[in-house]
């Protein structure tokens, strides 16, 4: 599909600002200033900052990332009032993104202003924003549920006053795309200035919108990496840019390759875990459980899978499982360098299938004990990191403390780390232990009690990811949760180890 004379759409990331207006997020200085040079790299055209009216940190935030001299224009968020304005200004961005509510019920119950006040400081404060010799973005906020006849007013007026972009928020969510069509349809016919959408996501529509919106006329789309924002999100970068490029064939300035650990940085820095079947950045992905399907991309990756991974910074992962095929569990095996005769094989798959039959979540080590069990040999056994001893502390006035003894290659290590309970502190320990050998970052953890009552047997279940994009799953049960947790994340380390050393070996 194509749209007739449109050859680029502008990005415009509002990751550090809505993004950060999400439930629970917060993000240091130090936090925003990296995720910010992560976007410049990434290639988008607008970084909107912050909002510098919001406290004297944010505006710190805002103005240090203003001086890093970055390639994006930098951005900050003003309402209409010349407070915030001179705010935003202090903060030498090179665009300042102005809103004031016209929809009704916002005018009256969020600003308690007329709409004849809403016209009058939408025109002064354009002005004294362009006298000042900026660029300056307007949003009439909730556009999509404003009159049209005022709507149309309010942008004829800022057009007029000199506004060099008009952005409609779908502050809420309520479009469908072919609303949208003909808002943006019905705008462009009164205004000759750019347009450009910034949809939320409240019925998990704002990609659809937003690409709606794109192909009616605007020339810019507001997103966030991972769709964070406002309670449901705002439209996801990473959705937007790949539907651009692959479907529409439209280009942006975003470096794709990117996009997955730009979206892995920014789910750690703001603790938000992204969904397993997000499109592009979601763990799953690029995974292919079902045995047709893994059989499928093995032979040609185009049967199942119309995005590269690649193309986005991931790997396609087969998974084993109660759906798995043969062709690829025996994939998956000989990606870690282990070759099953055909019976062994065999056995491999049906033991896979049963466990999952019996509504067991299949993981790697799994996979690796019953190859073990079937060929005789003990790959699972194979231990680079071994436990020797630890001790946790733990109480109300005492932060959790632990202290780990490791063996290493053989070598006799120790450390203590702090964290926010025991299990935290000693998974620190362990990690701070092992680092030098490979960097993981633990993924998932889930505690499952096995048995009822204080004594029941606790099963954690991990997923850690290492810094070549190996994602590992491994678990243990014990009665005691913190030693289930050490188990299993050292077993999860041995297997990223194994299949570190494996990929090397082949090479
Ligand atoms: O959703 C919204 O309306 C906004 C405005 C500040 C543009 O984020
Ligand atoms: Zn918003």
């Amino acid at each position: 599909m194509s749209i007739k004379n449109v050859k680029y759409i502008r990005i415009f990331d509002t990751t550090l600002r809505d993004g950060e207006q999400t439930p629970g997020v917060t993000l240091t200085v130090e936090d925003k200033i990296e995720i910010a040079h992560q976007l410049n790299n990434l290639g988008v055209d607008v970084i909107e900052a912050g909002s510098p009216m919001s406290s004297d940190g944010e505006k710190k935030v805002v103005k240090a990332i203003a001086k890093e001299g970055l390639k994006s224009e930098v951005c900050a968020l003003a309402r209409a009032t010349k407070g915030d304005i001179d705010k935003a200004i202090d903060c030498d961005v090179d665009l300042i993104h102005m809103f004031i509510p016209t929809s009704p019920v916002q005018m009256k119950y969020a600003v308690n202003l007329t709409p004849n006040q809403v016209l009058s400081a939408t025109v002064d404060m354009i002005e004294y924003i362009k006298r000042h010799g900026l660029k300056c973005e307007f949003s009439p906020m909730d556009a999509t549920r404003s009159e049209m006849p005022f709507l149309k007013q309010v942008c004829q007026a800022a057009e007029k006053s000199g506004a060099d972009m008009i952005n409609i928020p779908d502050t809420v969510g309520i479009m469908i795309p072919k609303n949208m069509s003909n808002f943006i349809q019905e705008l462009k016919s009164t205004i000759k200035v750019p347009i450009s959408i910034h949809c939320h996501d409240d019925f998990g529509m704002a990609v659809a919108n937003s690409l709606a919106a794109v192909e009616t006329g605007a020339s810019q789309v507001h997103c966030t990496i991972n769709g964070l924002g406002e309670r449901a999100g705002n439209a996801s970068l990473e959705e937007i840019v790949m539907a651009l490029h692959m479907i529409y064939k439209i280009k942006t300035g975003i470096n794709s390759r990117l996009l997955y650990s730009t979206s892995r940085i920014v789910s750690t820095l703001t603790g938000l875990f992204v969904q397993a079947n997000k499109a592009i950045v979601g763990e799953n992905a690029f995974a292919h459980e079902s045995g047709i399907h893994t059989r499928g991309v093995t032979v040609n990756p185009l049967t199942f899978e119309p995005i590269k991974p690649e193309l986005v910074g991931r790997k396609r992962k087969l998974v084993a499982g109660k759906l798995a095929g043969t062709s690829g569990i025996k994939t998956e095996l000989e990606e870690i360098g282990i070759k099953p005769t055909e019976n062994q094989l065999k056995e491999i798959v049906k033991r896979i299938k049963d466990l999952g039959d019996k509504g067991k979540m299949v993981t790697d080590a799994d996979l690796l004990a019953i190859t073990s069990a079937v060929i005789g040999e003990v790959i699972a056994e194979e231990k680079i990191v071994d436990l020797c001893d630890l001790a946790v502390m733990t109480g109300i006035k005492v932060i959790p403390t632990a202290s780990v003894r490791l063996v290493l290659d053989g070598i006799e290590y120790k450390a203590a780390e702090t964290g926010v309970g025991p299990v935290d502190a000693v998974l620190k320990a362990i990690q701070k232990l092992t680092r030098n050998l490979v960097k993981i970052s633990l993924k998932e953890y889930r505690l499952e009690a096995i048995t009822g009552g204080s004594n029941a047997v606790a099963e954690v279940v991990i997923k850690v990811e290492d810094d070549r994009g190996n994602v590992i799953s491994a678990r243990a049960a014990r009665e005691d949760i913190v030693m289930a947790s050490v188990e299993a994340m050292i077993n999860g380390i041995n297997k990223c180890l194994i299949k570190n050393r494996k990929q090397v070996n082949k090479k």
